[in-house]
């Protein structure tokens, strides 16, 4: 499945994160490519909005820093969203400390920024969602899952 959408603001982007999240259906890992300020975070919270996901889990443990967990509804079964941004990260041995691999459960949908840095997360993933600049505030969002129907 590809399906291609235009914004022309910061609230289109988070329009369609919430038509995005419609699509998804856990377990689901998705790399979110762009550049630094393109609305990779922007669209998550269209994303977080659409499952009605508001209110961010107290995550302690410090393996999970870098991770944002969300307990969500969508087509009312619950579904926990998680988001990483692995902008930061350095290396696969530091990406391991985040266990990716494990937070996979049955109903996740788990949306990581800048994942394709890492090729453990370009195998991982069921797909991408490419955010580019197409001049001053338009954006065109591209979300790619081979595997999905279309
Ligand atoms: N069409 C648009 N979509 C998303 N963000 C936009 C758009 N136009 C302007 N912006 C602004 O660009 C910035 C995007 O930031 P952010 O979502 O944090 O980007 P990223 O996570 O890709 O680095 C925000 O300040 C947002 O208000
Ligand atoms: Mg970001």
């Amino acid at each position: 499945m590809t399906r291609v959408f235009e914004s022309a603001s910061d609230e289109q982007t988070r329009a369609i994160g919430g038509e995005i999240a419609g699509l998804l259906r856990p377990p689901l890992l998705l790399i979110l490519t762009g550049d630094l300020g393109a609305g990779k975070t922007t669209l998550v919270k269209g994303v977080v909005a659409a499952l009605n996901a508001g209110d961010e889990e107290a995550v302690t443990s410090p393996t999970f820093t870098l991770v944002h967990a969300y307990e969500g509804l969508q087509d009312g079964r619950p579904v926990r969203l998680m988001h990483l941004d692995v902008y930061r990260l350095e290396s696969e041995r530091q990406l391991a400390t985040l266990g990716l691999a494990e937070l996979m459960v049955d109903d996740a949908l788990v949306l990581v920024e800048w994942g394709e840095k890492f090729a453990s997360v370009t195998e991982m993933a069921d797909g991408v969602i490419r955010i580019e600049s197409l001049g001053a505030d338009r954006r065109r969002i591209t979300l790619s899952m081979p595997e999905a129907d279309a």
